[in-house]
């Protein structure tokens, strides 16, 4: 593998509010990451709107890709193959990501590859981490999944755990909203809760009764909106930093708990964050301290790459690119594509 040439990939991602394009070398070097966020917009509403999402995608689209080429310094004619998130997400917001790589891999006569939004969430962790490999175990946690996934190898995975209802990111940004900090939720719970005491309010931590791995997150979201509630009616005030310090405390020890189940039971010896959760610095401070007591190695990506980005849809192109992944010209949007499915 070392003789050969570079490949360089240029990435599209259009899931959800950011619009993003990259260039990525070997699946690791990522040579420009261009995001253009929508999230001033969509603040307005305190979440996403959908077919908003869609058209500022197509306004901005040309524009991220042709930054995103001429950052790198690469024109079209030296990229080796187009890769493009195709699910899971927003069908409309995906069909615009779609629509463009399928045009521009025709056009310029290139591979086209359609990339899985969590795989790439998991990829952004080779970007940092030159020498990670697989196997490993990650906990992927963004704002419409939570899953604990074991990476076999390069684009096998197995999924042993799952959210049972909420994701974990879709918690943060519905208790941000029920406690005046609005919308994005995370970042914003995040900073808040530096200034609270995480064990002011105890919060249930929930159980999946059949399962080890699985989450649910819906209880605790409930038990915060109790609680506000309850002060409201006895007239008492409310704290909001201990609120969302020990709504993030309750949604952490479960996920760092759950985590080290799976380390301990499948003798796992790397352990991987990722999604926009995985940016959340209570999360990233409990990992690492329980991956150091397991004594396995920890990883986790900077935040610029835990939230959406199309560099992590480059480096896992990169991977699908060398296992032999081609889609035709009838690659479609998948809304609710499953991890591992082609
Ligand atoms: O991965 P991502 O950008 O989009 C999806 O694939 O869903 O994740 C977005 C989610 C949002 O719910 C946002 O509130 C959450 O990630 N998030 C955070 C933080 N930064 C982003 N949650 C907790 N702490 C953060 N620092
Ligand atoms: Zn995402």
């Amino acid at each position: 593998m070392d003789e050969r040439k570079d490949v360089l990939v240029l990435a599209i991602e259009s899931s959800c509010d950011e619009t993003a394009a990259s260039v990525v070398r070997n699946g690791r070097e990522v040579l420009s990451n261009i995001i253009s966020s929508q999230i001033a917009l969509h603040t307005l509403y305190g979440g996403v709107v959908p077919e908003i999402a869609s058209r500022k995608h197509i306004e901005k689209i040309n524009q991220v890709i042709e930054t995103a080429l001429s950052e790198a310094g690469v024109t079209l004619e030296e990229i080796d193959a187009v890769g493009v998130t195709y699910g899971p997400g927003l069908v409309g917001a995906l069909l615009v990501g779609v629509a463009e790589a399928k045009a521009i891999a025709y056009a310029a006569k290139k591979p086209l590859i359609g990339v899985h939004h969590i795989e790439g969430h998991i990829a952004a962790n080779y970007i940092e981490h030159k020498e990670l490999e697989p196997p490993f175990f990650c906990l992927v946690v963004s704002g419409g999944h939570s899953h604990l996934v074991q990476v076999k190898d390069y684009g096998k995975f197995e999924i042993i755990g799952r959210t049972r209802d909420d994701a974990a990111g879709e918690a943060f940004d519905k208790v941000a909203r029920a406690i005046g900090l609005g919308y994005p939720g995370g970042p914003k719970i995040d900073k808040v809760s530096k200034e609270g005491n995480p064990e002011a309010i105890a919060f249930p931590r929930a159980r999946v009764g059949d399962s080890l791995y699985d989450f649910s997150f819906s209880g605790v979201k409930s038990a915060v909106l109790n609680y506000i509630n309850g002060c409201r009616m006895k007239g008492e005030e409310w704290n909001q930093a201990d609120i969302a310090a020990s709504f993030q405390k309750a949604v952490t020890d479960v996920l760092v708990e759950n985590a080290m189940r799976a380390v301990r039971e499948y003798r796992a010896e790397k352990f991987a964050i990722a999604g926009g959760v995985a940016a959340n610095s209570a999360l990233r401070s409990a990992m690492k301290e329980a991956c150091e007591k397991e004594g396995i190695d920890f990883y986790y990506p900077s935040p610029v790459y835990c939230t959406d980005n199309a560099a992590m849809i480059g480096a896992a192109a990169y991977y699908e690119y060398l296992n032999g992944t081609r889609h035709g010209w009838d690659l479609n949007a998948v809304p609710n594509l499953r991890l591992g499915e082609r």
